[in-house]
């Protein structure tokens, strides 16, 4: 056994929250407040290669084809440790992974990350865990991974007490009807102020986040309606009326913080005005300045029109629903994108 090497390349998704997760109960098992409900995007990806290898001295980690620091590669290192605890093989581990999405921009790098590299790490060990008790491990790495397991619209239930098995993610609608998401990309540079550190600064110090669990019980069960409706003029109302609250209740921290920048507030203000004009589009944002679109695919282009005076088509990425991660036979290369 111990010259055997393990391997596996997979691919997930990244996922955008309709209902956001934000704050946890409990902060070394990542348990949730609430629960939440994403869209799984097939436009933005990581591809995550896991080779355990007797002959390696210690782990490695390289991202985009840079090798990572030795902060960056002990977080992956403790995330890989859970799947060496529970499978009894203790074998160092080498870690290529590229990101098709702006690393730490709000754009769910770690998303996809987290949820590439379980699926990679389940399929390598043989461990032959489903994805819903995978979603209990991801969840480990990061918050939103979890819901990157699952294609189409899924749902992290935000489990019971300090039950781990709980809080695990699941499918709730393949997102088989006309619905997609137009990323409007303001800034894809690194944020300054990343979720974990944003959520809990919001928990510590905004007095609305005391509103916020209950805001969360309305807006998924109305949410949950909307879906099975396939109604994407509710589904979006009930999104962007979310985010927001979100987003005030971080504004609300002390020092108060925000994830806005003007050019936010125009990709907004160009929805509300398109809105008015008939479309279906509705807003949302997570823990940066990226605006997210919700509208029915088939009015993508027309949507897309109203914001080409303000961005570049390299910033706009149209994506219809995506699928759970799949294996790949190899990794790709790491996208060049730049915008100013
Ligand atoms: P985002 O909005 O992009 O999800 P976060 O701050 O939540 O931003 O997460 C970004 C962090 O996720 C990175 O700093 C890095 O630690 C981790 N991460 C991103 N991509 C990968 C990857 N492909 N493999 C492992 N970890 C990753
Ligand atoms: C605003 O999942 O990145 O995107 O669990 O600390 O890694 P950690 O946080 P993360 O937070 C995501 C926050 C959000 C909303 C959402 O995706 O639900």
């Amino acid at each position: 056994m111990e010259n055997k090497t393990y391997e596996a390349i997979y691919r997930a998704h990244t996922n955008i929250a309709l209902i956001k997760y934000w704050g946890k109960r409990n902060q070394e098992l990542y348990l949730p407040m609430t629960s939440s409900l994403s869209l799984t995007l097939e436009s933005l990806y990581t591809d995550t290669a896991v080779k355990f290898d007797a002959h390696l001295e210690h782990d490695t980690f390289i991202l985009d084809g840079q090798l990572q620091d030795a902060k960056e590669t002990e977080k992956v290192s403790k995330f890989v440790d859970l799947f060496r605890n529970f499978s009894g093989i203790n074998l160092p581990v080498a870690i290529e992974s590229v990101n098709h999405v702006p690393t730490a921009a709000g754009l769910a790098s770690s998303a996809s990350a987290f949820a590439a590299l379980a699926s990679a790490i389940n399929a390598a060990l043989d461990l032959g865990l489903s994805p819903e008790i995978l979603s209990t491990f991801a969840r480990q790495g990061s918050g939103s991974s979890t819901r990157s397991l699952f294609g189409g619209l899924a749902m992290w239930h935000k489990g019971e007490g300090d039950d781990s098995a709980s809080s695990y993610a699941e499918q709730i609608d393949d997102a088989s009807f006309d619905i997609g998401m137009l990323i409007v990309v303001v800034n894809n540079q690194k944020k300054k102020i990343s979720s974990r550190v944003g959520m809990q600064h919001t928990i510590e110090t905004s007095p609305f986040y005391k509103l916020w669990p209950e805001e969360v019980a309305k807006d998924l069960s109305l949410m949950l309606a909307a879906i099975e409706e396939k109604n994407i003029n509710k589904i979006g109302t009930i999104a962007e009326h979310n985010a927001m609250k979100m987003h005030s209740t971080v504004l609300a921290s002390n020092p108060s913080m925000n994830y806005f920048e003007a050019k936010s507030l125009r990709a907004i203000e160009l929805v509300q005005q398109m809105r008015a004009d008939g479309l279906s589009a509705y807003y949302t944002m997570d823990a940066g300045p990226n605006v997210k679109i919700i509208c029915p695919y088939s009015q993508m282009d027309q949507i897309k029109a109203y914001l080409k005076d303000d961005f570049s088509d390299e910033q706009l990425i149209m994506s219809r629903p995506g699928t759970g991660p799949y294996a790949i036979s190899k990794l790709s290369e790491p996208l060049e994108i730049a915008y100013e």
